[in-house]
């Protein structure tokens, strides 16, 4: 009988980012929402970073390409032109309606450029002026970035078949010429003629990377935030009983909690928040995550148990209070599968061989609390300017669990956070409430129980309470965890 192998050394973890992981199909964990998404039931998909929104649209992307009647389009919106967009606004509207129809307009036209890929959709001549239209305007195929260039350097032209306008020509030639139009006089056309289309197909289009360069202080682009949901959802709802278009959004929940809009509330029922545990055998299980990428890379005696299989999880040389190697490592995340995931890479890097122990993943604790920290401050940054020194005055304090008035001392030793509370009108209590948000610090009963805020959403800050650190970063702020 073949010999089973139980040598963490030996597992593939993967990139970081999902996309372009082109082992994800081999270890993807599909969530109960998964389906769903794919009908178009799901169209928007909010998380924290590192939560797995990308490896969703990836996962989608690697079925869709083994599909013959099934297209996609992915639509980075990283390094996005946001100021031409901001140009393209409708003027006569005000708030996020301004930015409804630019939106719309690039949506129907990524659209169409996928419609027009179905060779079997009728009828033909319709498609041949959908082709006809995208051809002679957006020849690159670029996407969003193209589009707005193009509208940017016409004066918002673009050109349409002078039928579309319903000016005659007179001659049979007439099909032929074109006439520029004002984009916002095309969304109308392009609309009917989709409605017209039969397809068989279904067409994708993927939303991903908004938060680049997001700055929660930035009101319009809040609005122009709002305005992409605005357009999906009615561009959804207009075209679903004529054509199967499935857009599907992703957003960091920080960025997505931030937009104050009733709208949003409408978009319940479509929306999912991906929330990770460590059960293993359930939903969403972070056990089972590591054990897929185990049993991809590793033959080992239970696959079910694989991360048992590897590891000597009930290590003797534990700290008394903790259990599990697992729950050693798991401790140190915001229950993420990027930070899992991380974790077990950096250890990786250790050259060990065997099953992993304990002292490996205490090793590798330093390295993963620099990278944890950064992760947190990709997220924080835009929404606590002065979250830098309030990190510090923790350290300064130099205690995993402290009171109200320690804290305030420390904090009132720092004069960047004393001129930023004087000048924004905030409480000492309103910047622990963002460390609390962003999960940096929890709560401490009485009881000794610690309470983080990733682990309910509805958690309120108490600050009368004790706090404690997040033993993700007790390494980095130089805190004695136990
Ligand atoms: N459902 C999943 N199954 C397997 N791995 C996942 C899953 N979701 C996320 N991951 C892994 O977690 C990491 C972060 O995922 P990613 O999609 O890039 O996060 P996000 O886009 O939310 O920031 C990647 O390594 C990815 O492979
Ligand atoms: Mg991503």
């Amino acid at each position: 009988m073949a010999k089973y192998e139980d040598n963490f050394w030996r597992v593939y973890w993967g990139p970081d980012e999902a996309k372009g992981d082109e082992k994800l199909n081999t270890y993807f964990i599909e969530i109960p929402e998964y389906e769903g998404i794919k009908r178009g039931d799901y169209r928007y998909i909010i998380g924290r970073k590192g939560t797995g929104k990308t490896a969703i649209i990836e996962q989608l992307t690697n079925e869709i390409d083994g599909k013959y009647n099934q297209f996609h389009k992915y639509l980075s919106l990283k390094n996005f032109p946001i100021q031409t967009l901001r140009n393209l606004k409708d003027k006569t509207k005000g708030d996020k309606s301004q930015f409804v129809p630019i939106w719309t307009f690039l949506l129907l036209t990524e659209l169409c450029k996928l419609i027009i890929q179905d060779e079997n959709a009728t009828p033909t001549q319709n498609v041949i002026e959908l082709e006809l239209f995208i051809k002679s305007n957006f020849p690159s195929d670029l996407g969003f970035n193209e589009t707005l260039k193009i509208l940017a350097g016409s004066e918002n032209k673009v050109s349409v078949l002078s039928s579309w306008l319903g000016i005659e020509g007179k001659s049979s030639e007439s099909l032929e010429v074109l006439t520029p139009v004002h984009f916002q006089k095309v969304t109308e056309i392009l609309g009917n003629l989709i409605r017209n289309i039969k397809s068989d197909c279904s067409f994708f289009l993927f939303f991903d990377e908004l938060d680049e360069g997001y700055s929660v202080n930035d009101k319009s682009l809040n609005l122009l935030l709002l305005a992409l949901f605005r357009a999906i959802e009615n561009t959804y709802i207009e075209l679903k009983e004529y054509i199967d278009f499935r857009p599907v959004l992703a957003l960091r929940s920080d960025i997505f909690e931030n937009l104050e809009d009733n709208d949003l509330n409408k978009l319940d029922d479509y929306l999912i928040n991906l929330k990770w545990t460590t059960e293993s055998q359930s939903p969403y299980s972070l056990l089972d995550l590591v054990n897929a990428r185990i049993n991809a890379s590793l033959r080992v005696e239970n696959p079910q148990k694989a991360w048992e299989c590897i590891s000597v999880n009930k290590d003797p040389s534990l700290p008394r209070k903790i259990a599990t190697v697992w729950d050693f490592i798991y401790n140190r995340t915001f229950e993420r599968p990027r930070d899992v995931v991380k974790y077990m890479k950096i250890c990786s890097k250790f050259k060990y061989s065997g099953k992993i122990n304990f002292q490996a993943v205490k090793t590798a604790e330093r390295d993963y609390s620099e990278w944890f920290f950064k992760e947190f401050r990709d997220e924080i940054q835009s929404h606590l300017s002065i979250w830098q020194p309030a990190c510090q005055s923790i350290i300064k304090l130099g205690k995993g669990v402290f009171s109200l008035d320690e804290i305030k001392l420390e904090m009132d030793k720092d004069s960047l956070i004393a001129n930023f509370l004087k000048n924004s009108n905030k409480t000492h209590e309103d910047v622990l409430e963002k460390l609390f948000e962003f999960g940096v610090i929890g709560n401490l009963s009485v009881s000794k129980k610690w309470f983080f805020k990733y682990k309910d959403n509805n958690l309120p800050f108490n600050p009368d309470q004790k706090m404690l650190v997040h033993f993700g970063f007790s390494k980095k702020f130089r805190i004695n965890a136990y």
